[in-house]
């Protein structure tokens, strides 16, 4: 296993390019299986997850190549089934059942099951697939959904935590195929639904009001091949931001979308960073000294979850007492008691994380216990005094391209080694 190896305290400085989307380029790579035509998805970050989702492609018959970022899907004879190996290793992979169902009328999936994050539900997207008249049934840790027919109808798919990202996705592709209007209320509106709807519309679906929480699709009988460009990863610029910040360097981020991080900058700013858009680039430093704040992650346009951890080891910097609620998962806490080996002073009180900030922090060897919280423990390091060592960064890896390439060409002092 591969571990980072950081010499904190040094200010990032320079320009990093933004990758594609990773929870964009997912359910995009699953769309793909709804033609047997050719298409072309720009864009594609190579991570282990997309990696991952091009071996679940190949899996169920169809033809991949990923060269340079740019992934071509061939789909021509698919099979509906896929089985636990595969799917239990990344639980994204669950998009796949929407494009199955639409395009074959049946999907067998091994239940992706929880995560450390929390426990990971999928009875939205199976609740939006029985509103369309397929039939349910699990067993032996498999869904399965058959249906003779798919009809459009009005669902509510929204849940104890509000909306459903990947939920949403699947519904959506499954009722692309179907009969008639499917309406879906209280739909996900995060940049990455609406990127896919982009996808599907040039595939010659027919889909209105994808960003808001109600998303209309009309079926059509065939889609086609397209290409697409993958929008840029929007935590990825957050988590490159709050280095920067954490830092107290500039940076340059270069294609970034700042209307896809409102309640993100909103956030910076209200902490005494300043994020400035010129052009298609955002400017990123510290305008004064590092401020306390509270935040809440809510699904979009709030604050975004995936952003939580990296947005707690930055308040760990600010003096006073900042409040990190997560509204979305019950347990993505787990680089608090990490961030407490570096020197941090944190408390959880229920869902939510009292950081007293202001302690300097002092590297240490710490461990990474999922993507984000491994990006909060990067951010730590890059700020304390001394050396910090991140293991078991294949969690890094599955949602960040390079990072440690791109921070090394902002000026840190980052190494991959081998575990010890
Ligand atoms: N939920 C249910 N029932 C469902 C589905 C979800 O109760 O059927 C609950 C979940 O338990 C959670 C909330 O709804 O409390 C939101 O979950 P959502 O379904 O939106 O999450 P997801 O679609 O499985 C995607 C991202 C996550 C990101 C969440 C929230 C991908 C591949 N994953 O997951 O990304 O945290 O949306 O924005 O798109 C990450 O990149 O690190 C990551 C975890």
């Amino acid at each position: 296993m591969e571990s980072f190896l950081i010499k904190g305290g040094v200010p990032l400085q320079g320009e990093v390019a933004i990758s594609g989307s990773k929870n964009a380029a997912l359910p995009i790579m699953a769309a793909a299986l709804l033609t047997g035509e050719p298409c072309a998805i720009r864009r594609v970050p190579d991570l282990s997850d997309t990696r991952f989702m091009v071996q679940i492609l190949e899996s169920l018959g169809a033809q991949v190549k990923f060269e340079r970022g740019t992934l071509s899907v061939r789909a021509q004879k698919i099979r509906g089934y896929a089985d636990y190996d595969l799917v239990r290793k990344m639980r994204g992979s669950i998009c796949i059942a929407g494009p199955l169902l639409g395009r074959l009328r049946e999907a067998r999936i091994s239940l992706p099951g929880g995560c450390i994050i929390g426990a990971r539900p999928i009875n939205l997207h199976l609740k939006g697939f029985e509103a369309l008249g397929a039939k349910i049934k699990i067993e032996g840790g498999y869904v399965d959904a058959t249906a003779k027919k798919l009809t459009g109808s009005t669902m509510f798919l929204g849940g104890r935590a509000g909306s459903t990202v990947l939920g949403t996705a699947n519904v959506m592709m499954a009722a692309v195929l179907a009969d008639g209007v499917t309406v879906i209320e209280s739909a996900a509106c995060e940049p990455e639904v609406v990127d896919l709807a982009d996808f599907l519309c040039a595939m010659g679906a027919k889909i209105s009001g994808a960003g808001s929480p109600t998303i209309t699709v009309t079926g059509v009988e065939k889609l086609h091949g397209a290409e697409h460009e993958v929008i840029p990863d929007r935590i990825e610029t957050a988590t490159f931001a709050i280095a920067a910040a954490a830092t107290d360097g500039e940076i340059t981020i270069r294609g970034a979308r700042a209307d896809h991080l409102r309640a993100v900058i909103d956030k910076l700013n209200e902490a005494g960073v300043s994020v400035e858009k010129r052009g298609a680039n955002l400017v990123v430093r510290r305008k004064e000294k590092l401020k306390p704040a509270d935040v809440t992650t809510l699904p979009y346009s709030g604050f975004p979850t995936d952003v939580q951890a990296q947005m707690t080891a930055l308040f760990t910097l600010a003096p006073g007492i900042s409040i990190i609620t997560e509204r979305i998962f019950e347990s993505r806490f787990m680089h608090v008691s990490e961030l407490a080996r570096l020197g941090a002073d944190i408390e959880i009180e229920g869902p939510s994380a009292i950081v007293k900030g202001g302690r300097p922090l002092s590297g240490a060897p710490v461990m990474a216990s999922d993507l984000r919280a491994s990006a909060a423990l990067v951010i730590a390091g890059l700020a304390a005094k001394g050396t910090t060592q991140v293991n078991r960064i294949y969690h890094l890896d599955r949602g960040y391209e390079r990072m440690d390439a791109k921070l090394r060409k902002l000026g840190a002092r980052i190494q991959r080694v081998e575990e010890k």
